[in-house]
């Protein structure tokens, strides 16, 4: 099923749903998710993040995959195709350079996730909160572990794109996913169970009004929701790109979102409780290191818990694979279809460019000061990177797609492929209401506030 070389397609519309869906479950899920929830304060966060979701997020990703399937092409390619001779490629292009921004510090976390494989089975990384705590301080202090393990995470990536066993690991992926998602319930059933669980539970699930009133938290829930969803960044319409015209957009885009949004609410039902039932617990403070610091102690709690503990983290390091690979995908496919480059040389310079990207963010948390603490911004490069891509590109990139869905190429068009073959388009009406005046006006509300809220 998986389109190689040539422009191939999806054997059926399942084979493109776990694709679509291999690339947004990832990270941002099961890492991404509890950390926003945790600093954007509990269910207020979890209210915002579902509403960009059904009402920004799933209108543009029918748009994006209805662009790549009309054009066949990647994104630079795609908008220029529709818009020819105006400037709407560099949208695309914004994707091209989301991908490599958003690859350089992922990689980190994701070399993260790989090396605690090995501690959590081993029972390297146990003992009391304190311990395990200063166990990922220390390790993640150590910058250049980090910056190795993040450039192996990357050598594997593009060893995967040129190697052509990409077949093999969306074979892998279609077995292991169903595992994690498996496995999420059962640490979420043991997890709601700990003493001292349903403080945690409450803060999830109980909104705190007051909340509302801070913009950074709808700054970081819309950038979260464009994240875990892959989206704004062309990385769903390449993937559109293969799909064929027998198989329907709105349902595929329903799929998506509602496997993606299940995987990253599972999450939270096992960070929370689980960090609530240790003393002193302020999941506003923990940062990028929540479940690295949280999980093991879960762990801890279970009989057979280096087993579960080297489970989780595989399968979490797998599920960031079939992320990094689309993440790649984008400015690859980019350089070899505008720059006219072999597929190996465009591999090999791209995947060469992020790995020297990925050492700021590696280094920046503890092993060096200026990255670990930018002057004058009061964040690490890895915050910054979050910042820059997560909470600006791809909103920006979301904001463009809408309206050039809505307003450029136009909704009729779009619906024309939408409903291609008499696929089922459910409330066409709302769809377009959504993404011509719901998905821009929130968007540019958002962005306009957070940039006043600057000054
Ligand atoms: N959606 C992925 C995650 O949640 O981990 C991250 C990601 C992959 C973002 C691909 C953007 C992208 F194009």
């Amino acid at each position: 099923m998986s389109p190689t070389s040539s422009r191939g397609m999806w054997s059926s519309r399942a084979g493109f749903i776990l694709a679509a869906a291999g690339s947004a479950v990832g990270l941002g899920n099961i890492w991404g998710f509890p950390t926003q929830v945790g600093q954007g304060g509990g269910a207020t966060f979890v209210v915002i993040y579902l509403a960009c979701i059904f009402l920004i997020c799933a209108p543009i990703m029918a748009g994006e995959i209805a662009i790549g399937r009309r054009t066949g092409l990647s994104p630079v390619g795609a908008f220029s195709a529709l818009a020819p001779g105006r400037r709407w490629w560099l949208l695309g292009a914004l994707g091209v350079l989301a991908g490599v921004g958003i690859l350089s510090f992922y990689s980190v976390i994701a070399g993260w996730a790989v090396a605690y494989v090995w501690f959590t089975a081993t029972g390297a990384v146990s003992g009391s909160p304190d311990d395990i705590g200063r166990f990922f301080a220390e390790f993640t202090g150590s910058g250049l572990i980090s910056a190795f393990l993040a450039i192996l995470v990357i050598g594997i990536t593009a060893g995967v794109l040129l190697g052509g066993v990409r077949a093999g690991i969306e074979r892998v992926t279609k077995l292991l996913m169903p595992l994690l998602a498996l496995l999420l319930v059962a640490l979420a059933v043991r997890a709601v169970t700990l003493p001292g669980a349903g403080e945690g539970l409450a803060y999830y699930l109980r909104p705190d009004l007051s909340r509302l009133a801070d913009v950074g938290v709808f700054t970081s829930a819309l950038g979260q929701a464009f994240f875990s969803l892959s989206l704004g960044m062309g990385c769903i319409l390449t993937y559109g790109s293969y799909l064929s015209r027998q198989d329907g957009i709105a349902a595929s885009a329903l799929w998506i979102v509602a496997l993606d949004t299940s995987i990253a609410l599972l999450a939270g039902f096992i960070i929370f409780p689980v960090g609530f039932s240790i003393a002193g617990f302020d999941p506003t403070a923990s940062g990028p290191g929540l479940i690295f610091t949280v999980l093991p102690r879960l762990f801890a709690e279970m009989p057979g818990g280096h087993l579960f503990g080297g489970a989780f983290f595989l399968l979490l390091s797998v599920a960031a694979l079939t992320s990094t690979i689309s993440l790649l995908e984008v400015p690859v496919s980019h350089c070899v279809d505008a720059l006219g480059w072999t597929r190996e040389k465009a591999v090999a310079a791209v995947a060469g460019a992020i790995s020297v990207l990925a050492i700021p963010s590696a280094l920046g948390n503890g092993a060096v000061g200026v990255f670990t603490s930018l002057p004058g911004l009061g964040m690490g490069f890895l915050d910054l990177m979050v910042t820059v891509w997560n909470e600006v590109a791809l909103p920006v990139g979301g904001l463009l797609t809408a309206i050039f869905v809505g307003r450029i190429w136009g909704v009729d068009r779009a619906l024309e492929e939408l409903r291609a073959e008499g696929r089922w388009m459910p409330v066409p009406e709302l769809w377009s209401f959504l993404l011509r005046w719901v998905c821009p006006a929130a968007i540019a509300m958002i962005l306009v506030a957070a940039l006043a809220a600057l000054f």
